[in-house]
């Protein structure tokens, strides 16, 4: 009888079936529990006569081994199955957004003015930033014990304290560039030479012991200081507006005469007179002047024939005037909200 009872139990046990967890624990309940029917006939086990306890002793344990084995492999199933259908892949899902670096504001303005110049007729010139004497200072006019020279102002990467043209230096201008290509070309000459410059200067929200410039360079024969005028005015009213005017105030450059500075009408109050402007009405833009003839005679470029004019635009004062930018060390900082500033503007 516990024989066949065994043998039905069995036979019921090998065709399990569980589709949820829920149903597993009922089977899990319904077999193995205290009051489950695999414990059921162990406590039968009782009744069963001496000379076969061994007999069915082993069949028993056989049994509960196989309900065991079953619920677990059971389990194992079904829950490989659930992992399964948790890490399926959707393709279809849209990938996540890719972060894009924005344009630093000192290039998208490098670009602008470039562009201006290049649309009459300018083309870029360029030149080392570790510069001979030669370029930087002899050959514009600069006299053998000319300020500039002097520590204050440029970063000597090797100095000859007997002969200063010798030395070596970071360029403090990007006129270097200018001498380069009147040495090595003759008029017409229409060129822009962007570039970084060094000063050796305290790092402050003002000044920084590096900054970029946009000089230009017109030789021809006739070249005016009328012709200089009405270039600076268009391109001026092409970066700040059409709106805007210009005046030339006389300042001083060794390598020009007559020499002078530029400023455009404020932007913020039109030239009515604001804090930003110091209530002037004007901001401060750029240096610029007629070649002096000692520096085409210098270069190579005959001076009696020729005639030009120059000037220097610095790209951070315009990025400042333009984008109100308060310190200029943060053009050199990489911190990226400010940089996302400018993602707009291209
Ligand atoms: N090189 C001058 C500077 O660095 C700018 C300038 C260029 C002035 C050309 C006149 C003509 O300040």
């Amino acid at each position: 009888m516990l024989l066949e009872k065994i043998e039905a139990l069995k036979a019921q046990i090998e065709t399990l079936k569980a589709d949820n967890s829920e149903a597993l624990e009922a089977l899990r309940i319904k077999y193995l529990s205290k009051k489950g029917e695999v414990s059921a006939l162990f406590n039968e086990f009782r009744n069963v006569p001496p000379e076969h306890k061994k007999e069915f002793g082993q069949r028993l344990n056989e049994l509960k081994t196989l309900a065991t084995d079953k619920i677990n492999s059971l389990r194992e199933r079904f829950h490989s199955q659930e992992a399964d259908e948790t890490s399926h892949l959707d393709l279809t899902r849209p990938s996540l957004p890719l972060t894009v670096g924005t344009r630093h504001p000192l290039n998208v303005v490098r670009k602008q003015i470039i562009d201006i110049f290049s649309r009459v007729g300018f083309t870029l010139a360029d030149g080392p930033e570790v510069e001979d004497d030669l370029h930087v200072f002899t050959s514009l006019n600069f006299a053998a014990d000319h300020p500039a020279r002097d520590m204050q102002d440029t970063f000597f990467v090797a100095e000859d304290k007997d002969d200063v043209k010798r030395n070596i230096v970071l360029r403090s201008h990007t006129s270097s560039v200018q001498s380069r290509v009147m040495l090595t070309s003759q008029p017409p000459i229409r060129i822009i030479c962007p570039g970084r410059v060094y000063r050796n200067e305290a790092i402050t929200a003002r000044a920084h012991c590096f900054f970029h410039q946009i000089e230009g360079l017109y030789i021809d024969r006739n070249v005016s200081f009328a012709d200089l005028k009405q270039m600076l005015l268009y391109f001026a009213q092409e970066l700040f507006g059409p709106d805007t005017k210009i005046r030339l105030r006389p300042s001083y450059f060794p390598f020009t005469e007559p020499s002078a500075e530029m400023d455009v009408s404020c932007m913020l109050c039109g030239g009515e007179g604001c804090s930003f402007c110091k209530h002037t009405g004007w901001v401060e833009i750029l240096g610029c002047g007629m070649v002096d003839p000692n520096v085409l005679d210098l270069c190579g470029i005959d001076s009696s024939k020729y005639t030009g004019y120059a000037f220097g635009v610095g790209v951070e004062r315009i990025t400042n005037l333009k984008y109100m930018v308060k310190d200029l060390r943060m053009f050199s900082e990489n911190d990226t909200r400010f940089l996302e500033e400018f993602q707009a503007i291209h």
